[in-house]
C-alpha cells in the first residue's frame, strides 16, 4: 500500500493497458475511476472503485470524467485494430488529438495535480529532452489532419 491515497482517473480503463493500470493503482489503495466508451472485460474481478461509460470526445464528458480527481492517466485511444488505423488515419488522429488535448487542458482548472506524461525520470536518468515544443507539434499535427481530411474528401468525391 502506498502512503498517499489519490483519486485517480484512468481513461481507456476498459481497454488492455488501461484496465491493467487501473487494477495496479486500485490494489495500491487508490480510489480509481475507470472511464471508457466501452468495457472489454479484460479483467473479470473488481479492478476499480467506479466505472463510467463515456465517450471522451465531447468536452462535457471530459468534465464529468475528471471531476474531483487528483491525477489522470490518459489511455483512451481510438485504435480498433491495425486494419482500421492504417486506413482511417484522419479519424484516428482526430479522435486521439481531441481526447489528448482535452485531457491536457483539464489538468489545471479542475485541480488535477498530475498529467499522463511525466518525463522527469527520462530527463534525470537519460538526459532526454523533447526535440519539438508542444505548440509546434500540435500545429504540425493539426496541419496533417487537415491535409488528410482534404485528401479523404477529394477521394470520396471521385
Ligand atoms: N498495447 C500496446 O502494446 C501499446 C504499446 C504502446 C502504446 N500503446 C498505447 O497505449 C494506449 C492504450 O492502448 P491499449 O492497447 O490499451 O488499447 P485499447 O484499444 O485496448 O484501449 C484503448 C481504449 O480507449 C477506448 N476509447 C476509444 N475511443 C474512446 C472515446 N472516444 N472515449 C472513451 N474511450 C475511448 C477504447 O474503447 C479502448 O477500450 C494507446 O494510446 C496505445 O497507442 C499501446
Amino acid at each position: 500500500m502506498t502512503e498517499t491515497k489519490m483519486r485517480v482517473l484512468v481513461t481507456g480503463g476498459g481497454g488492455f493497458i488501461g484496465s491493467h493500470l487501473a487494477r495496479f493503482l486500485y490494489l495500491q489503495g487508490n480510489y480509481v475511476r475507470a472511464v471508457d466508451i466501452k468495457f472489454d472485460d479484460y479483467i473479470q474481478e473488481k479492478y476499480c472503485a467506479e466505472k463510467l461509460q463515456l465517450d471522451l470526445r465531447p468536452w462535457e464528458n471530459c468534465l464529468t470524467a475528471t471531476k474531483d480527481v487528483d491525477k489522470v492517466y490518459n489511455l483512451a485511444a481510438n485504435m480498433r485494430g491495425i486494419g482500421f488505423i492504417t486506413t482511417q488515419g484522419a479519424e484516428v488522429m482526430h479522435d486521439n488529438v481531441l481526447i489528448n488535448a482535452q485531457m491536457r487542458a483539464l489538468s489545471a482548472p479542475q485541480g488535477v495535480r498530475g498529467r499522463n506524461a511525466d518525463i522527469t525520470l527520462a530527463r534525470n536518468v537519460l538526459g532526454w529532452e523533447p526535440e519539438v515544443s508542444l505548440e509546434k507539434a500540435l500545429a504540425k499535427t493539426y496541419r496533417w489532419i487537415a491535409e488528410q481530411c482534404a485528401t479523404d474528401k477529394s477521394s470520396a468525391l471521385q
